[in-house]
């Protein structure tokens, strides 16, 4: 089958209490890591790219390796999206490219030109058949904001703007700020999220699919691994597994995972060549970095709940 959106998989996601692994590609040996995964797992699949990944690899030879796990596996729904596109001509130009859904991200800006920028998206998404993720509220742990029960809420979505933003944009998903962060820092104290948050837009708006960004886990064993070989990254912390798995069966239909795609290669790179300096055939180092992505990505979907779905997301 062709390139899918995430229309179909949302729709059976949220019937059915799991999420969508949305996994950011960069180069082959991590999208070969994340379709072996998938193809094992039977799970559906969102690859996503975001500016800097088209800067780096060159749009033409991601889509070239996206067309091949396509072709090759034709059981499995798979969709290619936008990560964070930040301007209409970004969101634009992947439509022209063939991708199946887009990302706009105007959050930082007001509620009204993030409207008006997530509104002119999704009409030209729309007209070619292109779903649109959009995003309202600022991602970032809990704590960096809290100075007072205010500023906290002030930085995550307020569900009560969810149901006019919607409606007014047209837009297909939507990116909470619950309490979540990118990147391998997420949290100082004891990881916390808003599931309130998560709770009251599904009671505003039932089966309207919803999107939590910055969800890597930090898993222990890389970090160690990194640590251990020469790394330094003894503060990370990640979104435990137990609250991935939660906000699965809530409104959340697809988690973004990039973070621990990045410390698994990193990790098996690091330990190739601490015990074997010598070594400087790229295969040998990038091999198992793509074997370790494989067998993370295969557990992510025992916890996001969607193995086995690729069939009934066709
Ligand atoms: O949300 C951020 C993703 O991890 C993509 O990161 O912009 O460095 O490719 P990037
Ligand atoms: P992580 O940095 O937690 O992997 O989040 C990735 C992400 O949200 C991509 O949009
Ligand atoms: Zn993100």
């Amino acid at each position: 089958m062709p390139l899918v959106t995430t229309k179909k998989m949302f729709q059976m996601a949220y019937k059915n209490g799991y999420a969508i692994g949305a996994f950011n590609v960069n180069n082959m040996e991590i999208t070969q890591g994340i379709v072996d995964a998938i193809v094992e797992e039977q799970a559906p699949l969102i690859l996503q790219i975001s500016k800097g990944a088209r800067e780096y690899a060159k749009m033409s030879y991601l889509r070239a390796i996206i067309d091949v796990a396509v072709k090759e596996n034709p059981q499995i729904p798979i969709c290619m999206h936008l990560d964070h596109g930040d301007t209409f001509e970004l969101c634009r130009q992947c439509v022209d490219d063939g991708f199946t859904s887009v990302m706009i991200d105007a959050s930082h800006q007001s509620f009204e030109d993030n409207v008006k920028l997530t509104k002119e998206v999704v009409k030209y998404a729309h007209a070619h058949g292109v779903v649109v993720e959009a995003e309202l509220g600022q991602l970032g742990g809990i704590e960096e904001h809290v100075k007072g029960v205010e500023d906290v809420s002030a930085h995550l979505t307020d569900p009560n703007q969810v149901k006019e933003f919607v409606e007014k944009t047209g837009c297909d998903s939507l990116a909470v700020a619950i309490g979540t962060s990118h990147g391998a820092y997420k949290f100082k104290a004891a990881p916390k999220l808003a599931f309130d948050v998560v709770e009251k837009v599904s009671k505003l708006l039932p089966g309207y699919p919803l999107v939590m960004h910055g969800s890597s886990s930090v898993l222990q064993e890389f970090k160690d691994l990194i640590n251990k070989y020469g790394g330094k990254m003894p503060d990370a912390m990640g979104v435990p597994e137990d609250a991935i798995t939660r906000a699965s069966k809530m409104a959340v239909c697809k988690v973004n995972i990039d973070t621990d795609l990045r410390m698994a290669l990193t990790a098996k790179i690091r330990q190739v060549f601490a015990e074997k300096p010598g070594e400087f055939d790229p295969r040998k180092y990038l091999g198992p970095g793509r074997e370790a992505i494989k067998k993370m990505v295969k557990h992510k979907l025992q916890i996001l709940g969607c193995a086995g779905k690729a069939g009934e997301c066709k």
